[in-house]
């Protein structure tokens, strides 16, 4: 199989590697700059003898070389600098996402789309009018991320292995996601039962902040290894058709009390894109909180088209 990455940055090659590495498919790594994508894709073919993979890399600034692709992956546009939203990113990112997502298609009308620019919600929904696919096969790459920060917090308070927590968190890319405490366990056993409330608290509003707090320390763009794990585990999900249970940004047609807008719920992901969409039996704070969120992506779908 092929997998396509429109952005060669940090998210982009970063994601190249791991797809490479984790031997799942042959990439084309496309980008505007001249060259960039071309030097990315010979230096990660240079690595294949010492890790051990003969995946295809090729990095190209022509939409031609991506045609035939299983699944496409954008990570074009601008990333936040210290101080901006993600909202921030909002209109120009908007026109580079709609752009890349019909060039894309047109060179690879079976693909599936992931999208992976922020504001992510609203370029996810930009991208779905854009192409006009089918909602299956167009999403939005957050909630594993944000679920990873939140898990990986939970690790660092108790000092357990991170792989031993497993955490959920639901909505907007932003400082309104909803993570679900009362679902997150370690190996079953709910936190609740091992934290208390103000320490549980602090944890999420940590979570919210994830993005923002490495993008304060680092002063030169975002988080990059970590979202690009988390984008190449919806990716396997999808092209070894393992059906796994995902937090995933999808256009929303009535789940959750919700339409025409999209949102990270949980998804079962496939060979087809997504298989279906679970509704959870939310409690009501967790569902106004919900709302809260899809009502903030509807505003900047407004403006976004302006
Ligand atoms: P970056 O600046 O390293 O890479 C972006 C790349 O897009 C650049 O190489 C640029 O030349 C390219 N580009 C710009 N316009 C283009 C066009 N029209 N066609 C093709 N390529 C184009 O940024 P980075 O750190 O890789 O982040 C990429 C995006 O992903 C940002 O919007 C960022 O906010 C977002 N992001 C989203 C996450 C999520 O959880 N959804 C997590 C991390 C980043």
């Amino acid at each position: 199989p092929r997998v396509t990455i429109v952005g060669a940055g940090r998210v982009g090659s970063t994601l190249a590697q791991r797809i490479a590495e984790k031997n799942l498919a042959d990439v084309v790594l496309l980008d505007i700059v001249e060259g960039m994508p071309q030097g990315l894709a010979l230096d990660l073919m240079e690595a294949r003898g010492i890790e051990l993979h003969n995946r295809q890399i090729v990095g190209t600034n022509n939409y031609a070389d991506t045609s035939g692709s299983q699944i496409v992956v954008i990570t074009a546009g601008l990333p936040r600098k210290p101080g901006m939203s993600r909202d921030d990113l909002l209109k120009t990112n908007a026109k580079i996402v709609v752009e890349a997502a019909k060039n894309a298609i047109a060179c690879s009308p079976h693909a599936i789309f992931i999208v992976v620019t922020n504001p992510l919600d609203v370029m996810t929904y930009l991208a779905w009018q854009a192409t006009g696919l089918p909602r299956e096969r167009i999403m939005g790459m957050a909630g594993v991320l944000d679920s990873a920060r939140f898990e990986t917090f939970i690790a660092l308070e108790l000092g357990v292995l991170p792989a031993d927590v497993k955490a959920m968190v639901l909505g907007s890319h932003g400082d309104l996601m909803v993570p679900l405490s009362r679902y997150a366990t370690v190996n079953g056993i709910p936190i609740t039962e091992l934290l208390d409330v103000a320490t549980i608290e602090r944890l999420v509003q940590r979570t919210r902040n994830g993005g923002a707090e490495i993008v304060e320390l680092m002063q030169t763009g975002g988080a990059f290894f970590a979202p690009a794990s988390a984008t190449s585990v919806m990716v396997e999900s999808i092209l070894l058709n393992q059906s796994r249970l995902l937090p995933t940004a999808t256009y929303l047609q009535g789940e959750y009390g919700l339409e025409d807008v999209v949102i990270g719920v949980p998804c079962r992901l496939g060979c087809g894109g997504i298989e279906n969409v679970l509704e959870l039996n939310l409690s009501d704070s967790e569902t106004e909180a919900l709302h809260t969120s899809a009502q903030s992506v509807r505003q900047n779908i407004m403006k976004a088209q302006e």
